[in-house]
């Protein structure tokens, strides 16, 4: 079970720090921001009980058992973030260097860079892969031109299409759909209308990916359920997610800490932070709010890893600007207790390490870098969780896409849009076509 722990938040001067009673105080709006949330049409919190998906992305898993070395998802952003995540965090760190494979290997390639395209190119067996094509909109530019080059591979390899390519997209609109009406034997599952690519890590973008490679998706639709009951909780004291966007909004607002940094010491959550980055920045990071005054608010996502970043960024979080929330989030326990081994003769100088595991040193050096932010006054709080497997996943999924739709809120602007990105990809457009 998921534990949100702020006691280091009332310990630091309150120019910086939050008392439990300010971020209490704002419960008085819980129930208004959750009707809000509820009144609009967001599907991302009620598609984890979509039984009929879950059966579907089972059925077409065990349909093609066997048959594929390499599962190669083409996405971007909100349609390859999520899988990444749900891959480093619930596979073996080295899956794809393990000599036995029991499932496919799996390689999510979201970039254009050529290099990127040619190298998993190099490295694949046409006859032995499976594309999955992921875009919501259906029109992504960088998603649709490796579909083509690798569709090119595929059949000048006397390849048949529909055997080498899943699509996952609009049920109604874009050119994704259209090819899939076009070509009925092409596998398709849908991305509800009502899920933004952000949020749709639990739907078949993610899951049909994770259940490919053996990831328990029952496990980590219960995770997020649990969680999601909390999400709808009117009680202050359940309802986490409520809490940290809270925590988040009355830091940035109140206390300037317009930097957020997602700080896991656990090694499997290093692409939670890149997937909860995107969240965070693309759904906060707004002109207008809700009433269509300019506001230009945001909060800036950063990550750093435990104990890695300590040797790379903790200079500037202790001295530098006291501009950032820091998120910690561990683990009770890791997948494996490994012992650092010991020997008198290096007593005087590494004695602190007898008896000491690596994951004691680990969480240790955790509690120094948080007791020492205390010291500099900034402020931190903790996300706990038993163990990363499904269950716990799941969770904390739900928990940060739950926090995000409150600190919308908060901030009265619509977290489940992005037209910012918008202007760029208009004039990429117009700058490549030819008059
Ligand atoms: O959150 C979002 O909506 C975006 O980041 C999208 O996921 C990203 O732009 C990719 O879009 P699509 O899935 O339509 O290809």
């Amino acid at each position: 079970m998921l534990k949100l722990n702020y006691d280091k938040l009332s310990e630091i001067n309150s120019d910086h720090g939050l008392s439990r009673k300010e971020i209490e105080a704002e419960s008085v709006n819980l129930k208004m921001y959750l009707d809000k949330i509820k009144s609009y049409d967001l599907g991302f919190y009620s598609i984890i009980d979509d039984e009929k998906l879950l059966k579907s992305i089972e059925n077409y898993a065990s349909q093609i058992k066997g048959k594929f070395q390499n599962i190669v998802v083409l996405g971007i952003g909100g349609s390859s973030l999520g899988t990444i995540c749900l891959q480093q965090s619930l596979k073996h760190l080295y899956q794809n260097e393990l000599s036995e494979q029991v499932y496919p290997k799996l390689h999510v390639i979201d970039n254009i860079d050529p290099d990127l395209i040619n190298g998993i190119e190099e490295l694949l067996n046409l006859e032995q892969t499976l594309f999955i094509v992921v875009t919501k909109s259906g029109g992504t530019p960088e998603t649709l031109s490796q579909f083509l080059y690798f569709r090119e591979k595929v059949k000048s390899s006397n390849l048949v299409i529909e055997d080498h390519f899943v699509f996952v997209t609009d049920p109604e609109k874009g050119l994704l759909r259209e090819l899939s009406n076009e070509n009925p034997n092409i596998k398709t599952f849908e991305v509800p209308s009502n899920v933004g690519g952000r949020f749709s890590v639990l739907t078949a973008v993610g899951l049909l990916p994770a259940k490919l490679i053996g990831i328990n998706i029952r496990a980590l639709i219960d995770g997020a359920r649990e969680m999601r009951d909390k999400f709808l909780s009117e009680n202050f004291e359940q309802n986490l997610p409520f809490q940290m966007a809270a925590i988040q909004y009355l830091s940035a607002s109140k206390k300037g800490k317009s930097i957020n940094v997602t700080y896991p010491y656990v090694q499997k959550l290093i692409k939670l932070s890149d997937w909860y980055r995107q969240l965070l920045a693309e759904s906060i990071g707004k002109e207008l709010d809700r009433g269509g005054d300019k506001v230009n608010v945001g909060i800036t996502p950063v990550h750093a890893l435990g104990a890695t970043d300590q040797h790379s960024q903790n200079q500037l979080y202790m001295e530098g600007p006291n501009d950032k929330l820091f998120i910690f989030i561990t683990v009770d326990k890791h997948q494996v207790e490994l012992e650092i081994p010991f020997e008198e003769k290096f007593s005087e100088k590494l004695g602190y390490l007898k008896d000491v595991s690596f994951e004691k040193l680990l969480k240790t050096e955790m509690q120094g870098t948080i007791d020492s932010l205390v010291n500099y006054n900034k402020p931190s709080i903790k996300l706990e969780i038993e163990k990363v497997d499904e269950k716990n996943l799941g969770e904390l999924l739900m928990f940060l896409e739950t926090a995000t739709a409150f600190l919308g809120e908060f901030y009265n602007i619509d977290a489940f849009n992005q037209p910012g990105v918008e202007m760029a990809k208009n004039l990429t457009k117009k700058y490549l076509t030819k008059t």
